[in-house]
């Protein structure tokens, strides 16, 4: 088979651009099967536009037919960390272990270091604890494991007696939750930039030094307050005495598998640790989820392996482990 690399300008609706998520998709499935994570190009123009990134999607297609074989996506960020870069490759199954992902993978770090980059630090999950193709596949091209994930799901509902048991009956001279959907008060933006900031350098990171995020107030409302086909749930803990929000957790649901709503972030401020927030928060979410979606029937979340109090606490909601992700970095 003769190959040919290019690069695609990505646009929802576009043949090629819906034959490269699909490229994703395949290699998706072969590992995941039913479960397997759905996006759409739709998503990931927008994603791209409303956070600090510089997205350059490649394929690899067989010149004769003009059929993609391999898709990838290198992901700069221009606000902070910006020599830091993501990456997202896939290889089709029916064309894998034939160096496609060794190709296409070369193309995209020479791209992403003639970009000003030094560094890729990217994930790769498997149903499976000991790792899979992509364990393989990045060890074998100079990546080293910085951190392991737990993947976990919820099944929904939840009863709301559940719920209620779980409840940490906070003091509400002390501490207030308040919900809101799909976009934030203008009101909570500064103390959300001030969050985002400490979930920055906060939640595990493993072996590897990244700068804090550069959040304020016009950056939370690009992400979460402009319009958007992504569809957001957020609770905060506000400090009665202060009237400072201490604590937050976010869920997305995404156009492309609009059953399943993603766990984003989740922190309690450091001060006010050991207090029951961070249970609070997200059974407020959860209830408010399932109040607004019933269409919605599972929750995924990632942690950290070693973030055992986060983990305890999915756990005691009802969360089961699916998955494992390793996080992986390159020195370019
Ligand atoms: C990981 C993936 C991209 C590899 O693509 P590929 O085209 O099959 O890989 P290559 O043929 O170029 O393999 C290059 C080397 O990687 C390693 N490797 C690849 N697949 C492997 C496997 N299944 N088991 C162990 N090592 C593997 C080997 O060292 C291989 O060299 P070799 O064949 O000479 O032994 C592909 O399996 C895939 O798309 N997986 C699903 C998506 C994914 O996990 N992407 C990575 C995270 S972004």
């Amino acid at each position: 088979m003769s190959l040919h690399t290019k690069e695609i300008r990505l646009e929802a609706g576009d043949r090629t651009s819906e034959a490269w998520l699909e490229v994703h998709h395949a290699a998706n499935r072969a590992l995941w099967g039913r479960t397997a994570q759905r996006t759409s190009v739709e998503e990931i123009v927008d994603v791209a536009a409303r956070r600090h990134e510089a997205r350059r999607a490649f394929a690899v297609a067989d010149e004769a037919t003009g059929v993609l074989v391999a898709a990838a996506q290198t992901i700069r960020r221009t606000r902070d960390n910006v020599d830091t870069a993501g990456l997202w490759l896939s290889v089709h199954p029916d064309h894998q272990r034939r160096g496609i992902g060794r190709l296409l993978l070369a193309h995209c770090e020479r791209s992403l270091r003639d970009d000003g980059c030094v560094r890729i630090h990217e994930h790769s999950g498997a149903p499976v604890e000991h790792g899979d193709a992509a364990t393989g596949f990045a060890l074998a091209h100079g990546y080293h494991q910085t951190l392991l994930d737990l993947r976990q799901d919820l099944v929904l509902p939840v009863p709301d007696e559940a719920l209620a048991m779980l409840d940490p009956g906070l003091d509400d001279t002390a501490y207030v939750i308040e919900t809101a959907v799909d976009g934030l008060p203008g009101e909570w933006l500064e103390d959300r930039a001030l969050l985002a900031r400490r979930m920055s350098t906060d939640a595990p990171s493993g072996d590897i030094d990244l700068e804090e995020e550069d959040w304020d107030a016009e950056r939370v409302r690009l992400v979460w307050n402009t319009p958007s086909p992504v569809w957001g749930l957020e609770s905060v803990a506000r400090h009665v005495p202060t009237g400072r929000l201490v604590a937050f957790t976010d869920l997305v649901v995404r156009p492309g598998q609009p059953d399943l709503a993603v766990q984003v972030d989740t922190l309690v401020l450091r001060e006010h640790r050991g207090r029951a927030l961070g249970l609070a928060v997200k059974l407020a979410n959860l209830r408010a989820l399932q109040r607004e979606r019933p269409d919605v029937t599972s929750v995924r979340t990632w942690n950290a392996e070693s973030n055992a109090h986060m983990i305890a606490i999915n756990e005691r909601i009802g969360f089961v482990v699916t998955g494992w992700t390793r996080e992986w970095a390159k020195e370019l």
